[in-house]
């Protein structure tokens, strides 16, 4: 036998800035970006946007071409911009990314000109996977414009759509040119997306630092009636924990573990056994829940913690008990599909104290049908932890 040996490694980097008017002329922010290698003049760029957005902002396009045409006039813009509907239905099938890779073909789009998207989680997962896969991949600036893309989905490297009921069968781990947080989408949210990113934070909080847990409670109320300033600190601090972790971790996911999807096994099933009507922020809050009550009944945390955890969640304005919860053995089908997409052995996070994740392999059937019946009572309960009643170990 004779073998050749190759290894390199490739070192990624990208930014993600955080700022608010992102289309005014006097924002240097994009246009800095598109010239972060010095080599814009003369590339192309196409946006992709949501028509939801446009709703919200009518002069959005023509704030974005005014802009470009003042601040990047070497560059190409591209004025046939592409407009989807936003939200999960366009990852559900592949007519989306075969309309934005025939307007790559067809407007000429090379690997170093540019597709910025704008819209929310959805449709960058979508635009990401198209992105990386016409001529092996184009440079791709990420817009978020939901709490949940802004510091979670948006800054992250996967990209996917759904296929065969399966939630992200098709994608690929590929990271973005840059990525833009525009503080001011977030206005016009509707209150399901202006609460459904916070369970992303709550779930890196939960697993990694119980003082930005203590944070997200004490900032709760404020929260749930849309303060700016504690949403704007929260997205900031969980981009951050999400770009620390894949930095140091296994950014492409080549093991079995995954602590980011703390919570996710389920809120992944519930989002297909839901057709998708479940947000993926409302359902990554049920998933928490369930593996909170998981690791409470296994001992791993007090009921104070567990309560803490469910009332932060109330607070919020989160619903932690479906009907389709009550169908127990189709949720359970989650662990083997989650099982499945990760490859090799089965890898569950659990909790073994607010601020501490442990991984285990395995979870009990009947306990965890008990966690589900815990959630039920609990959501039925009019009940209220104070949340400086709650020692964080
Ligand atoms: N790639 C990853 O690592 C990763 C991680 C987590 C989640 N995700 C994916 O992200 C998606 C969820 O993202 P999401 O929560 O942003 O949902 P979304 O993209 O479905 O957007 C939610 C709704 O908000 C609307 N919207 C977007 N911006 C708006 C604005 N500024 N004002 C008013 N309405 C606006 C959209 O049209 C949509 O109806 C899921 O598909 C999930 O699987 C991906
Ligand atoms: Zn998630």
């Amino acid at each position: 036998m004779r073998t050749l040996h190759q290894t390199f490694a490739v070192p990624f980097q990208f930014p993600v800035h955080f700022t608010s008017g992102l289309f005014k002329i006097d924002n240097p922010t994009l246009s800095d970006t598109l010239d972060a290698r010095g080599d814009r003049a003369g590339k192309k760029a196409l946006v992709v946007v949501e028509r939801q957005l446009l709703k919200h902002f009518p002069l959005l396009l023509n704030q974005l071409a005014l802009y470009m045409q003042v601040n990047v006039p070497d560059l190409q813009y591209i004025h046939k911009t592409i407009i989807f509907e936003g939200g999960e239905r366009i990852k559900n099938d592949t007519g989306a990314v075969q309309e934005l890779l025939k307007t790559i073909h067809e407007q000429g789009i090379d690997r170093q000109s540019f597709v910025l998207c704008i819209g929310g989680g959805a449709i960058l997962d979508m635009a990401g996977y198209a992105t990386s896969i016409a001529h092996r991949g184009i440079r791709l600036i990420r817009i978020p414009t939901t709490v949940l893309s802004q510091n979670d989905s948006g800054v992250g490297v996967k990209n996917s759509i759904n296929a065969f009921d399966k939630k992200n069968f098709l994608g690929c781990f590929t990271p973005p040119f840059a990525v833009i947080n525009d503080f001011d989408f977030l206005t016009t949210l509707d209150d399901r997306d202006w609460r459904g990113g916070i369970s992303e934070a709550i779930k890196v909080a939960l697993i990694k630092d119980a003082s930005f847990f203590e944070s997200i409670q004490r900032n709760a109320q404020d929260l749930a009636h849309r303060s700016m300033i504690p949403m704007q600190q929260l997205i900031h601090r969980c981009a951050e924990m999400h770009l620390q972790h894949i930095a140091s971790g296994d950014p492409f996911e080549m093991g079995s573990s995954r602590p980011l999807d703390f919570g996710h096994w389920a809120a992944h099933k519930l989002e297909s056994m839901t057709s998708y009507q479940l947000r993926h922020g409302e359902a990554v809050a049920i998933g928490i829940c369930l593996d909170a009550a998981y690791s409470f009944l296994q001992g791993r945390i007090t009921s104070k913690e567990f309560e803490a955890i469910f009332s932060l969640f109330r607070t919020l304005g989160f619903t932690l008990f479906i009907p389709e919860m009550k169908r127990s053995q189709d949720l359970i089908e989650g662990l083997n599909e989650f099982r499945e997409h990760l490859g090799g052995r089965l890898t569950i996070m659990l909790l073994d104290r607010i601020g501490k994740g442990v991984e285990v392999n395995e979870m009990d059937q009947a306990l965890l049908v008990q966690a589900l019946q815990l959630l039920e009572k609990y959501q039925h309960q009019d009940f209220q932890v104070e949340c400086n009643e709650v020692a964080v170990r």
